[in-house]
């Protein structure tokens, strides 16, 4: 597919030769190509936005914002430095010291990215939450991390007002745009008022490299979700990936569809682009095929990462919205999250005549760890290759490496700059994923074919990933029986060819309660409301029993089995 590749392609890439390079790699280069001299302290917002503003990139555009109406705005280095500082100086103000948690809450909008960056120079650990959860997923995080001020807006307000109560170590909610008729309730303040009083002044803190940044929640198997802290370190990391996967150069126009409240959105549609001193587009407004074209021809958008549920709801809405689109700045495609289907890289070379380059990583490793690169031939279904200075391998329970070809546990040798420091108060199940000597076990089995590509075969555990969120049963399971409805539950998640997975619940009701669709539609609001959007059950079976081991745990691999209609495997642990 080489040749293709380059069609739309005239800009030499940044990584021009990727055995070459992996061969004479070395992390300290990046960090001085960094400039980090760590003698006086460090701060990443120096680097991705301040440095810049020092520069002629003052008055090149940092941020393109387009709302999900027609409002839109634009700030370059130069501004996104000033209204940092103030966000800096409002905490500061609050009394938000170094290493204290500020939670953010709130759309894609100028004040998410301006809020997380003044966080980031006082110091201050950022934590931001994606805006479609609702109170219980916002009351275990802020409850969990201890977070001292919350920025949040008029629309979310109310989610957190329902469990204030349970936060006593909340001091300060932060409100932006709230309309002249709605009062403030408790210990919230007015975003714009106190903006007002800050000056654009600010010292930045000058930290460690090891010093926590932000930190992201992610599920696992069991337990509520965990808390992934990542250190300022990580921007090493975050720099030459975005450079060298993303191959984001000077003139580019780079748009990433994530939202910050996933790491993608933190790590790539953040830090890793003004680290490079790009400019970025962000949209405010949800998937929607028309839009998100016509968003990338009024900027003239050359790079994009997206996720491949995006790319198949864009195949199913076929290719005339694409046709009514000037597309033709686009240059180069970056997919993350899910496997990407070889079927979606063809049709994305037919339709935008390029190739869809596929990334794999995770929010504990905090950057891309296998990819495709614009200079090596991809293999269409394969993740790529390590990233130059990240080893990884398949391996056995022992730790063994497997030969080309076998099955195994992807892992990862520690050591490279982003990889999670802790789990926040979780020392246990951050060691569990170091429980293999001399590696990082990433809950996913691939292999590698005899050419160093690596292929994903699925997740070792049960976790759920659907449309690229990944989602723990259990947090599901908890919540929903929750509901007056529910006696017990059991989730899993189910093939589908639009979002990769979408989530089952198995449910057995209480006493007094029948079987009905219009319990289902109750349900499904009672999740996606207390939960999140993006973690209700699209399908709901009900039934007399859950299949559980004799000490009570909750057999979804039997129920992932009988639903998909798979050998039923060991059954010795089934309870009769
Ligand atoms: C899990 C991590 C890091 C950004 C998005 C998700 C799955 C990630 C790929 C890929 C197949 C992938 C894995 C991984 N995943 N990228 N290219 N092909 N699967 O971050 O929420 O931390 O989830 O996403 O299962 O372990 P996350």
């Amino acid at each position: 597919m080489e040749k293709e590749i380059h069609k739309n392609n005239k800009i030499p890439p940044n990584l021009k030769d990727y055995a070459e390079t992996c061969k004479k790699f070395r992390w300290e280069d990046v960090k001085k190509e960094l400039g980090l001299d760590t003698k006086g302290g460090v701060n990443i917002a120096t680097n991705a936005i301040d440095a810049h503003a020092d520069t002629w990139r003052r008055n090149k555009v940092a941020l393109y914002w387009e709302g999900s109406g027609e409002e839109r705005k634009k700030y370059t280095f130069g501004e996104m430095r000033q209204e940092s500082n103030r966000v800096g100086n409002m905490l500061k103000s609050l009394g938000v010291n170094k290493g204290d948690r500020v939670f953010v809450f709130l759309p894609r909008i100028p004040e998410l990215y301006i809020s997380i960056i003044g966080i980031a120079k006082i110091g201050a650990v950022a934590g931001p939450m994606f805006s479609a959860f609702g109170p219980e997923a916002i009351r275990d995080r802020l409850k969990d991390s201890g977070a001292k001020v919350l920025i949040t807006d008029a629309s979310l307000r109310e989610r957190v007002h329902q469990v204030w109560d349970e936060l006593p170590e909340l001091k300060t909610v932060v409100v932006t745009r709230l309309p002249e008729t709605e009062r403030l309730w408790k210990a919230e303040i007015h975003y714009e008022r106190e903006i007002e009083k800050a000056s654009y002044d600010l010292g930045v803190e000058q930290i460690s490299l090891e010093d926590p940044l932000y930190m992201l929640y992610t599920s696992g198997t069991t337990g509520k979700p965990k808390g992934v802290v990542h250190v300022q370190n990580d921007m090493i990391s975050h720099y030459i990936t975005t450079k060298w996967a993303l191959d984001l150069h000077e003139e580019d126009v780079y748009w990433c569809s994530a939202d910050p409240g996933w790491v993608t959105g933190t790590v790539y549609g953040l830090w890793g682009p003004w680290l490079n001193g790009a400019s970025q587009v962000v949209f405010e407004g949800r998937y929607d095929a028309e839009r998100w074209y016509s968003v990338m021809e009024q900027y003239g958008v050359t790079v994009w990462y997206t996720a491949p549920t995006a790319l198949r709801m864009l195949m199913k809405a076929g290719e005339e919205p694409v046709k009514r689109h000037d597309l033709s700045a686009l240059r180069y495609i970056c997919s993350v999250g899910e496997p990407l289907n070889p079927e979606v890289i063809r049709w994305g070379m037919d339709v935008y005549g390029l190739c869809i380059h596929d990334t794999w990583w995770q929010t504990e490793t905090g950057s891309i760890l296998i990819t495709n690169y614009p200079s090596m031939p991809i293999r269409p279904g394969s993740m790529g290759k390590p990233f130059p200075g990240v080893e990884a391998a398949i391996i056995d329970a022992q730790g063994k490496e497997l030969p080309p070809g076998s099955s195994g546990i992807l892992a990862i040798r520690p050591g490279w700059p982003s990889m999670m420091r802790t789990l926040w108060k979780d020392e246990k199940r951050y060691k569990e994923y170091f429980q293999i000597p001399g590696w990082y076990t990433t809950g996913d089995t691939a292999h590698m074919d005899k050419d160093g590509y690596f292929w994903f075969i699925g997740r070792a555990d049960d976790v759920i990933m659907t449309a690229g969120h990944r989602v723990g049963p259990f947090e599901v399971e908890s919540a929903l029986v929750e509901h007056k409805a529910v006696a017990e539950a059991g989730v899993i998640g189910k093939p589908d060819p639009e979002r990769g997975q979408i989530i089952k619940a198995f449910l057995v009701l209480r006493e007094g309660f029948s079987p009905s669709d219009e319990l289902k539609d109750d349900i499904k609001e009672f999740i996606k409301h207390r939960l999140s959007a993006h973690a209700y059950p699209r399908e709901i079976q009900f039934c007399e029993s859950v299949p559980k081991t004799r000490s009570g745990k909750i057999m979804r691999r039997l129920l992932k089995a009988r639903e998909l209609g798979l050998p039923e495997g060991d059954l010795s642990t089934l309870e009769e």
